[in-house]
């Protein structure tokens, strides 16, 4: 039996992650779901963005799918985003951002990537703080623990999914103990977990090159292993190649817990219109059954629906922002599952 905790979220959270659950049912009967809150709507009512109760259902089920919060720009006492919260608490090392063409809707066929992007420290450490009243600094936190680690979930993703190149993202030229540090815990990973069985070969780019690269060339991409910043920034700019935001799927893993997400926010602009597309979410749920419960057919049986979907049932040559499009999309998936 499988367990799911779900946090919708906020905004388009729950539009989409209702639409996903419904088609984890349709493939896994069993699927025993918790719902709990989190986001900034909670923090609102309640003073808290991630309440204890959530953090213990999600380390019950290990697994959990989460929907988007919305965050202020500017600070505001005692809220921190819900997701970087989860994150850090369930030690979610790992994000895990697969970048595919899609039929229909990409703009570039043949772009087939994993961007493998540290989860924990970084720029994303936190650790910000005022010199007086005209300087700020933000502590940007790279161990050689946490770069090793993240470099072998990257290796361990290569060889499931028969990848055949890691290329390590750094900018070790202009920050050569940081980046310098990133790089070679990486390279030692590589050393460490590698046999000749293996045919994966590891390469590296500047990350100002790779960002030209994945305008000028995604194709050449196949797993990328890189710092949080850079990851983050890397994998919304390669989203654009799936088709867009609203079908970018990710997954945060650690050892013990992991939280899917669409790559996408809380669309506070097109909440409650009915019209956000649920496919990032529906590609997520399919990453938890590869990723985590260790199911790739199920996986596969949902994300060939989502293609079939794309190629034969709806055209988004117009555009994505059609009525009823949650709707329709989801039963457009259910009805190929069937
Ligand atoms: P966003 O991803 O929410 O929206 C960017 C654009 O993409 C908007 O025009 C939106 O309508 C469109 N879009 C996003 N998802 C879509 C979908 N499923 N279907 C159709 N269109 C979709 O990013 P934005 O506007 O920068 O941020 C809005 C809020 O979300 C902010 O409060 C931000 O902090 C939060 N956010 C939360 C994230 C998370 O919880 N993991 C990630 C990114 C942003
Ligand atoms: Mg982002």
């Amino acid at each position: 039996m499988h367990e799911l905790c779900v946090i919708e979220g906020d905004g388009i959270g729950h539009e989409v992650i209702p639409a996903a659950v419904l088609v984890l049912q349709a493939v896994l009967p069993d699927l025993k779901v918790y719902n709990a809150a989190a986001g900034w709507d909670y923090f609102l009512e309640r003073g808290v963005s991630v309440p204890d109760e959530t953090l213990a259902m999600v380390r019950n089920c290990g697994a959990a799918l989460f929907g988007a919060v919305s965050s202020p720009s500017h600070k505001v006492e005692g809220y921190r985003s819900a997701i970087i919260t989860l994150r850090q608490s369930l030690d979610l090392y790992a994000n895990i951002r697969p970048v595919q063409s899609l039929p229909g809707l990409s703009p570039r066929q043949g772009v087939d990537m994993i961007i493998v992007r540290e989860n924990t420290e970084g720029l994303y450490a936190g650790r910000e703080r005022m010199q007086g009243d005209s300087a700020a600094i933000a502590e940007r936190v790279i161990t050689a623990s946490a770069s090793y680690r993240i470099g072998l979930k990257a290796l361990q993703l290569a060889r499931l999914n028969g990848r055949r190149r890691v290329t390590i993202v750094h900018k070790a030229n202009i920050l050569p103990l940081t980046d310098g540090l990133f790089r070679k815990s990486v390279h030692a990973a590589a050393v460490d977990f590698l046999n000749q069985d293996d045919q994966i070969t590891i390469d590296e780019l500047l990350v100002d090159t790779a960002a030209n690269q994945m305008l000028s060339q995604p194709q050449r991409f196949d797993v990328i292993v890189t710092t949080n910043l850079f990851g983050d920034i890397l994998s919304d700019a390669a989203a654009y190649w799936c088709g867009g935001m609203g079908v970018a799927p990710s997954i945060n893993l650690g050892d013990q817990f992991a939280i899917a997400e669409p790559v996408h926010g809380s669309a506070p602009d097109i909440a409650g219109k009915g019209i956000a597309n649920p496919i990032a979410a529906i590609l997520s749920a399919a990453l938890l059954a590869r990723y985590t419960w260790g199911l790739p057919d199920v996986a596969s049986a949902i994300e060939t629906a989502v293609r079939s979907v794309l190629l034969h049932d709806l055209d988004f040559s117009s555009g994505c922002a059609q009525p009823h499009l949650t709707d329709r999309v989801t039963r457009a998936v259910l009805n190929r599952l069937e």
